[in-house]
């Protein structure tokens, strides 16, 4: 009998997401199978060249955990001088902003159907990136789910090379102790200067996204983090 412990061999490493069943409606697949070489990214193991994927020189923002994109695809049209390489794992939502993209003519966004944590750490190189949005990641209510949470000391440190000095991270939720995380997480990386005295006002750009919604449905506050990279 083989002593070997697969579990051990490649231990599962702990995942801000749980996969979904999702339905993804005819149109989102459409949207997919119609667009991908156009505006979908594969994961590759390697180093992106992203003037090369979005055909020109400007600056990048990267957006983590786009849901269903609605947010991302306003952005993109308020900012049409940036491009927007938006990561998320849920299948209807890429088809969803796959859609939007094609349906709004957005010629400033790329998409990436893969874990973030793995995009960061193997294909964006460092100073490659003007901005971070991370707007309302799952807030994994149970302290003994608090793991699973982005934001932490770990990952935040693996996201900051990538950010070019005078770049800005900008975070929201609405989850009013995962917001204290966040401060306290940002605030103690030496680098990181916040704009505002705490919480910042709700940029201009960022118009309420879907998740925002259903947490004012339920009567919870909403809390933006804006820092630069000194
Ligand atoms: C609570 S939802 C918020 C979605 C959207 N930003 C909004 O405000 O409506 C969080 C999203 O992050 C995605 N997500 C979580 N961890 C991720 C990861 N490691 N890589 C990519 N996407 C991730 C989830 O699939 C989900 O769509």
């Amino acid at each position: 009998m083989s002593t070997s412990n697969p579990q051990q061999a490649h231990p599962r490493s702990i995942k801000s997401f749980v996969l979904r069943q999702g339905h993804m409606t005819p149109a989102q697949q459409r949207a997919i199978d119609e667009n991908w070489p156009r505006f979908g990214l594969d994961f590759q193991n390697a180093p992106l060249n992203l003037n090369a994927a979005f055909g020109r020189a400007a600056p990048k923002i990267l957006e983590i955990g786009f849901g269903m994109g609605t947010a991302t695809a306003e952005i993109a049209q308020r900012l049409p001088e940036k491009d927007f390489l938006a990561i998320d794992v849920h299948g209807p939502g890429v088809g969803n902003l796959c859609k939007l993209i094609a349906e709004q003519g957005i010629t400033n966004i790329r998409v990436m159907r893969h874990d973030a944590v793995e995009v960061v750490e193997t294909m964006l190189a460092e100073g490659s990136l003007a901005g971070i949005h991370i707007f309302f990641p799952d807030p994994w209510h149970k302290k003994r789910h608090h793991k699973r949470r982005l934001i932490q000391p770990p990952f935040v440190a693996k996201l900051l090379p990538k950010l070019q000095s005078g770049g800005y991270l900008h975070l929201a939720t609405d989850w009013e102790e995962y917001a204290a995380q966040m401060l306290e997480v940002l605030g103690s990386f030496p680098e990181l200067q916040n704009t505002a005295e705490t919480y910042a006002p709700t940029p201009a750009y960022r118009p309420e996204t879907k998740f925002e919604a259903r947490g004012k449905r339920l009567g919870h506050g909403v809390w933006d983090l804006v820092f630069t990279k000194r």
